[in-house]
């Protein structure tokens, strides 16, 4: 579901431009500092409402002006047209509009764009803490299963019921009981929506990291966030004393995790920076691939930061191979295009743009 034409005012250092990028390849190139990962970080503020650089979108409001804006007409994938909207001013205060409606929650927004990111912080998916890898797993849920987003409402809403009891210190085993059975119902429910994705996600992934590198030993598994041997709700009846003492509920999906393994250590203690990329690569690459296959009412965005770096002349290549075989809209940047250039078939769709000093220019 590509954008047509992309607007984008006063982000960060780029200049007023209005874009009309290919729907498939869109290489963005720069010297450092030029603004193209402001380039991307605007099309990421229009999929999700926030930046992947700073925690607050302030920073990337241009110095001097009092709100950026960017603006996009898509295609959707049934082949209607689409407008979306946002403006976020400089007291944290944002309008989201789509097709000229003014909407509250950014959920929708998300539906409409899906975005995957692949930058140098994706490696977090597979070092840092497993939040980062439930975000990962649960994009793929929300975007194939229209339940999920109701239900895991429910299970945030219940499990701060539930915790906040806790804390409270002494209580009675009766008083979470209401709690305890919605927390269970959604749970139980995340929790199979989760398996079920992952079962499918699988051998995608298993197909695509194949074609990037031979990593035969790489295992992919899900740890549901409890003990498997016993329901959601015996489990939360047997640790009540210790959750009472801890004032939080220790066990349950919000400690779901995926483990990537090589030889049974963990993949990140065994595999090199570029192995890692391209693992990364493959996670989300598969999700695309995937979401495609499983006919979501909406195609995925790729934007791709810094794709060279760490990455040899033939994994650059496998990679490239893949998003153009992906047949999505994708957003490269790099400093250097002369390393981007011949990585194409002659048929795919290709834009090429230079940035300088926030002046973007179409070259092709
Ligand atoms: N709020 C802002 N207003 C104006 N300029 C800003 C603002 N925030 C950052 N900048 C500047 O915007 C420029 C573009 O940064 P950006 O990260 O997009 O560059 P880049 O082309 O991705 O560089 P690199 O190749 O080093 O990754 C930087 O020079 C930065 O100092
Ligand atoms: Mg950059």
């Amino acid at each position: 579901m590509p954008l047509k034409r992309l607007t984008v005012t006063a982000v960060r250092n780029l200049h007023p431009v209005t874009l009309h990028p290919s729907p498939r390849i869109n290489i963005i190139s720069g010297a450092n500092g030029s603004g193209k990962t402001s380039l991307l970080e605007a099309i990421h503020i229009l999929g999700l409402a926030r930046s992947f650089r700073s925690t607050r979108l302030q920073p990337v409001i241009q110095h001097g002006q009092d709100a950026c804006t960017v603006f996009a007409e898509l295609v959707l994938s049934n082949g209607l047209a689409c407008s979306i909207g946002i403006t976020r001013g400089k007291q944290a205060d944002y309008q989201i509009r789509i097709d000229g409606q003014t909407v509250r929650s950014t959920a929708q927004l998300a539906e409409t764009l899906p975005l995957q990111l692949i930058n140098p912080d994706s490696f977090r998916l597979l070092e840092g803490a497993p939040k980062q890898r439930r975000q990962y797993l649960d994009w793929g849920v929300f975007h194939v299963e229209h339940q999920f987003l109701p239900v895991w409402q429910r299970l945030q809403k219940s499990l701060k019921q539930r915790n906040s009891l806790l804390r409270r210190g002494r209580i009675q085993r009766s008083m979470l009981v209401p709690w305890e059975t919605e927390l269970v119902s959604a749970g139980e429910r995340i929790d199979d929506f989760r398996r079920s994705y992952l079962l499918r996600l699988k051998p995608v992934f298993e197909e695509i990291l194949a074609r990037l590198l031979p990593l035969d030993d790489l295992t992919l598994s899900y740890y549901r966030g409890w003990d498997k041997e016993r329901g959601l709700a015996q489990v939360l009846d047997d640790q009540f004393e210790r959750d009472s003492q801890l004032g939080y509920t220790q066990s349950g999906p919000q400690r779901a995790d995926l483990r990537l393994r090589v030889k049974g250590m963990n993949a990140v203690d065994i595999l090199s920076r570029g192995q890692q990329k391209l693992v990364v690569c493959a996670l989300k690459i598969a999700q695309g691939y995937l979401l495609r296959q499983l006919g979501a009412s909406q195609e995925s965005v790729f934007l791709v930061d810094d794709l060279p770096s760490e990455l040899d002349e033939r994994h650059r290549r496998a990679l490239c191979s893949l998003l153009e075989d992906l047949q999505c809209q994708v957003f490269i940047s790099c400093v250097d295009d002369q390393q981007m250039q011949d990585c194409w078939k002659n048929d795919t769709p290709l834009s090429m743009f230079h940035v300088e000093h926030g002046r973007i220019v179409q070259t092709e």
